[in-house]
């Protein structure tokens, strides 16, 4: 049994993906995470808050881009926990053998997801050793409706992550 309240609750598990401009000096850069604490925030659905890890590169990206694609993954894709979530893209290109394509900013997205919100970075909040990005939504995008909703209780039963 937990010790902490907050341990119960379920999330479900998303990929945040985004890449920078490519400028005269460099290259355009471009990475994919997992994340969990990704919250809607408006009724209509037009706001979210995706909370960044300070040390991990798809901060850095963000921080610099202003856009994101907030992936919300399928129960099946479970090896994207490892790929994606437990290594750095500092260290690897994340997107050698993952399927994705590219949206019109091109940015990103991946195809095998429930489908993706396209998000704007309108405000950032300092929150504990995360930083919030409050996020315009500019369109939500379904593009496998049947399949299931991959949630943190899933990846936890199959011992993919410790509880
Ligand atoms: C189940 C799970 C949930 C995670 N949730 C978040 C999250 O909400 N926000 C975040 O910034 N990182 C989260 N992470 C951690 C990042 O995905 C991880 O540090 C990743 O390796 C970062 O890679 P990067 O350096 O390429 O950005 C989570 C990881 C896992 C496995």
């Amino acid at each position: 049994m937990p010790r902490k309240l907050l341990k119960y609750k379920n999330y479900d598990v998303h990929s945040i993906t985004t890449c920078t401009p490519e400028t005269p000096d460099r290259p355009s850069r471009r990475n994919a995470n997992i994340a969990t604490w990704v919250m809607q925030t408006a009724m209509g659905g037009t706001h979210l808050v995706v909370a960044l890890y300070e040390p991990d590169l798809t901060i850095e990206l963000v921080r610099e881009s202003g856009i994101l694609n907030v992936n919300l993954l399928a129960e099946e894709q479970t090896g994207l926990i490892r790929k994606l979530g437990q290594q750095s893209g500092r260290d690897k290109d994340k997107f050698k053998n993952l399927p994705y394509a590219l949206d019109e900013r091109g940015c990103p997205y991946l195809t095998e997801a429930i489908g993706y919100a396209q998000c704007r970075v309108i405000d950032r909040i300092p929150a504990g050793d995360h930083e919030l990005f409050v996020c315009a939504v500019e369109k939500q995008v379904v593009l496998n409706p049947d399949k299931r909703v991959m949630t943190n209780q899933f990846i936890k039963e199959k011992k993919l992550v410790r509880g």
